[in-house]
């Protein structure tokens, strides 16, 4: 397993590029499945998640071509032949964003055959909603030796439009059930629908592929259901994530970064805690230049479904607020178990303590280096940004979890200066 291993103390310097979004393109890989033409996809990000996705779509029988060898980041998808409808334990197991393929195969196909995605390390992750949604409009499903066994009903005929409500706010749900609605016949109303730009971002490739789609961007998404879809040409917006993260490293080890090919506007709550807590930022259309000069000053923040503060980024902020001036309370409301990184940072002398959902964080003056140990995607970049403000040598084991959702970012942080590796 590969560990990366880094010396901190040395303030950022330089400039970073962003990739697209790991989860704006998870499902616009999948919407292609939606027709029989070619869907041309520009700045998807190369990451593990990325080509898991890209392996699950071949196996159902989509051809895949890079035009340029050298750029992972366009790529033609081609769903004319599917092959089969199923994706298997094996494939969903190692990634939970499989079950995004339910939805287009059982609009597209009539049936799908998906394996309900275990637990994972940061909660239960239930995929109920994606259930009642689908049955919503018509489909018959039954769990079977934990695999989803979806059919429309009547057999082969298309889903119908329903108003569906779900029960909480769920990104993927939202995803699932707005590409299910795309080929439905009649029109679906999805209430309480997501509102992650990532889900936008889906929602604009497909009234690219001449879906009917209004409230984009609302809770509140319509869809009138046609016949087929046609191909198109996208480019991923830029992964927030990503950027946010980088602003993290910079308020937490110091220096100036420009941050570039951002989004700012799908940023407000990241810029406005990170200012808060004293990161200098100049803000344009597509970059960020963050600049620290001080320690940071702690602050406090509750995860909340968009626009609010995202939970992909308490980590990282986690992270700021332990070499922090000050005491901060952390609240996570959307994962039951997502304070794994707490343990670890405590390992590199952050003085973190959980109470329920609540983590209070009492900064230190320095933390110091140590080896500690990755266990989710978002609790392994904390530790690198925990790992390049300690004094001394940090190592951070299993970060295959960090190469799912960061294409290189050891490569991105070398660039700016900083003293890190990766040991094979
Ligand atoms: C998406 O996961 C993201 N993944 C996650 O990013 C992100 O943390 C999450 O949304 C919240 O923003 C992708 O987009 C691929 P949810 P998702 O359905 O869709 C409960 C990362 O680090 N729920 O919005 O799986 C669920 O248990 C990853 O990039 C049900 O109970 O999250 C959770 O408590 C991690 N039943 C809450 O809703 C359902 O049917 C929100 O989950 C669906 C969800």
């Amino acid at each position: 397993m590969d560990k990366l291993r880094m010396v901190g103390g040395t303030p950022l310097k330089g400039e970073v590029v962003i990739a697209g979004a790991k989860n704006a393109a998870l499902p616009i890989l999948c919407a292609c499945l939606l027709t029989d033409q070619p869907v041309v996809l520009r700045n998807v990000p190369d990451l593990q998640d990325v080509r898991t996705m890209l392996k699950l779509l071949q196996e159902i029988g989509v051809t895949i071509h890079f035009p340029d060898a050298s750029d992972r980041s366009h790529l033609i998808l081609n769903a004319a032949v599917i092959k089969s409808s199923e994706a298997t334990y094996e494939m969903v197991k190692t990634m939970r964003a499989s079950i995004l393929v339910l939805g287009p195969l059982l609009a597209r196909m009539h049936s799908a055959k998906v394996s309900l995605p275990g637990g994972c390390a940061i909660g239960a992750r239930p995929v109920d909603q994606h259930i009642k949604g689908l049955k919503a409009m018509g489909a018959s499903i039954k769990i079977t030796s934990g695999y989803i066994q979806a059919e429309t009903k009547p057999p082969n005929d298309r889903l119908k439009g329903a108003s569906i409500v779900t029960d909480m706010i769920t990104v993927t749900g939202t995803e699932n059930l707005l590409m299910a609605a795309t080929l439905a016949s009649g029109t679906t109303i999805l209430e309480n629908a997501a509102r992650e730009p990532e889900v936008g971002d889906l929602a604009e490739l497909l009234v690219k592929m001449g879906a009917k789609i209004s409230g984009i961007g609302s809770d509140r998404l319509v869809i009138e259901g046609v016949e087929k879809l046609h191909g198109a040409e996208h480019t991923v917006i830029p992964d927030r994530i990503e950027a946010g993260t980088f602003l993290c490293a910079v308020a937490a080890a110091g220096g100036e970064v420009l941050v570039k090919y951002c989004r700012p506007d799908t940023l407000d709550a990241v810029i406005a805690k990170l200012k808060e807590a004293g990161l200098q930022m100049e803000v344009g259309p597509d970059w960020i230049n963050a600049s620290m000069q001080t320690r940071p000053k702690a602050v406090s923040f509750r995860t909340s479904e968009y626009p609010a503060f995202p939970t992909d980024m308490q980590a990282q902020l986690m992270a700021v607020n332990a070499v922090a001036g000050g005491s901060s309370t952390i609240t996570e409301t959307i994962f039951e178990n997502r304070f794994m990184h707490v343990q670890e940072l405590n390992r590199l002398g952050a003085d973190i303590a959980i109470e329920g959902n609540t983590a209070i964080a009492q900064g230190v003056e320095k933390l110091s280096g140590a080896i500690v140990m990755a266990t989710d995607l978002r609790a392994s970049a904390s530790l690198v940004i925990a790992g390049l403000a300690a004094q001394g040598e940090t190592q951070v084991d299993r970060i295959y979890h960090l190469d799912r959702g960061y294409d290189r970012m050891e490569h991105k942080l070398t660039l700016l200066g900083a003293k890190i590796e990766r040991i094979k």
